[in-house]
């Protein structure tokens, strides 16, 4: 039987998983491909470090590219993270012949055209599976499943750890870093959990989706991104008391003059099919001509999630067994057309409704203020909620959903807004979409 050779690099949350899941189900995994998958070298910072598997037979280091040069290792699994170390490695992988599985997002978001470029040029295998929402087979479902279809829309909930903490923070009313000291502990959250609640990992992700669906080079420089760090427990009981619940959404969608590219939270109806998405389950919502829309989900973070999609990549790369039929293979999976540009449309044209909490005096005369400095910027009001909590200067949040205006001219009435005396700090807002 054949035996493919990996180096892993990593042996944290999912590093040590695809270790361990390889093991437990060897027998099983040997009968569906007809192969077998075994780490033969593995690289950590801390060597004396308890890992959460076995590592018996498999040789240990601290040099990466002992990994890389190691002359028996088929494939080079990256599972460091971040975009320093791991870029060096794979490219050096991928000149050395190494095909190479990564769950990398930012270093795909940021030099996936390069390294993709890279491995066409090579004839070697480029797997990201597990860069988007962990067990989610959802790069497989865009470039083989509806290799055929014209894609209108993406929409997804893909950060495991903003979605964990917008769940816990609504349904239990958990402060923002209790829950994310929780998402820390079950292993959702990256090395530097503000890639996760600033919402740049949801950019990363939706710029790889976007190029995948859309085809052309991966734009991450223009996702337009806001997080999750401003959002209170009241904005989520607010919201919810007007019928719609709070998700962090990725939206990718193509029109006739470009394409959307941004991610911020978003205020949905609670009927929505991603209203219910919650924890760290992931979500993402394809809508293509010929299909119309198509639902996937799953876990979107955690160990075992991710090494499952890591796998699926392993096997991908496994499923032509001869060399030559490898190369081919390679060249299917490295086919994305990076050397051209989707045009980007400016975030400032983007038409939404909106969600409004304005801190403002608790005194006659300040709604009809409001209101006004609305209607000159021709904003509509669909709802107005004067809430009954006063803060320490006798201010009240007034919550306001808005008509469907554009991104610059909301910006433009919350300037003026804000303006007033009346008016304490700053306006919060977050769009209104069934999407
Ligand atoms: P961890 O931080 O748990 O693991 C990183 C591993 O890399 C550790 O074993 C660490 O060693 C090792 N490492 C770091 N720097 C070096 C170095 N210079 N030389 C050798 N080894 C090094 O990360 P995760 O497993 O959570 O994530 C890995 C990748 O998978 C990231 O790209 C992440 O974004 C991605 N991912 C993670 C998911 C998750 O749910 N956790 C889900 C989807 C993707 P040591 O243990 O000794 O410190
Ligand atoms: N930190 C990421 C998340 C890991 O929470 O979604 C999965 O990519």
């Amino acid at each position: 039987m054949r035996v493919i050779k990996i180096g892993l690099l990593g042996l944290g949350t999912v590093g040590a998983s695809v270790i361990r899941i390889l093991q437990k189900n060897k027998v099983a995994i040997e009968k569906k491909c007809g192969c077998s998958f075994e780490v033969i070298i593995a690289c950590a910072r801390d060597l004396e470090k308890a890992r959460d598997c076995s590592l018996s037979g498999i040789i240990l280091t601290t040099d990466p590219l002992e990994i890389v040069h190691h002359p028996e290792v088929e494939v080079v699994v990256e599972l460091i993270g971040g975009t320093t170390i791991a870029l060096g490695v794979l490219i050096e992988a991928i000149k050395n012949s190494k095909h190479v599985v990564t769950a990398n997002k930012a270093v795909i978001a940021l030099h996936g055209n390069e390294l993709i470029e890279t491995a066409k040029r090579n004839d070697v295998f480029l797997g990201f599976e597990a860069a988007i929402a962990g067990s989610i087979p959802v790069v497989k479902t865009l470039r083989e499943s509806l290799a055929g279809n014209s894609i209108r829309k993406i929409v997804g909930i893909v950060n495991g750890t903003c979605n964990f903490m917008l769940s816990g923070m609504s349904e239990s009313g958990y402060s923002f870093e209790t829950i994310l000291k929780e998402a820390q502990t079950l292993g959702y959250a990256e090395a530097d959990p503000s890639f996760d609640v600033d919402g740049i990992d949801a950019g990363h992700k939706l710029a790889i989706l976007a190029s995948l669906a859309f085809g052309g080079a991966i734009q991450f420089e223009k996702v337009s991104i806001d997080g999750i760090r401003e959002i209170l427990v009241d904005d989520l009981v607010y919201a919810n008391a007007l019928g719609y619940k709070v998700k962090h959404l990725a939206l990718a969608i193509k029109s006739t003059s470009g394409i959307e590219l941004r991610v911020h939270p978003t205020l949905i109806p609670t009927g929505h099919i991603l209203a219910n998405i919650d924890g760290v389950l992931n979500a993402v919502l394809i809508d293509a001509e010929e299909t119309g829309p198509l639902l996937l989900s799953g876990a979107g973070a955690g160990g075992d999630a991710t090494a499952s999609s890591v796998i699926s990549d392993l096997v991908s790369l496994a499923a032509k067994p001869s060399q030559k039929q490898n190369i081919q293979r390679a060249e299917f999976q490295a086919k994305s057309d990076v050397s051209s540009e989707v045009n980007v449309l400016p975030i400032e044209n983007i038409y939404s409704a909106y969600y409004l909490r304005i801190q403002a005096l608790d005194k006659p005369g300040v709604l009809a203020e409001i209101s006004q400095n609305l209607a000159s910027s021709e904003v509509s009001i669909e709802a107005i909620r004067q809430q009954e909590s006063h803060g320490d200067d006798g201010s009240v949040p007034i919550v306001i959903i808005t008509g469907k205006i554009t991104e610059s001219a909301i910006a433009n009435a919350c300037k003026h807004i804000g303006n007033s005396d009346n008016v304490c700090g700053d306006i919060v807002r977050y769009r209104v979409e069934s999407p």
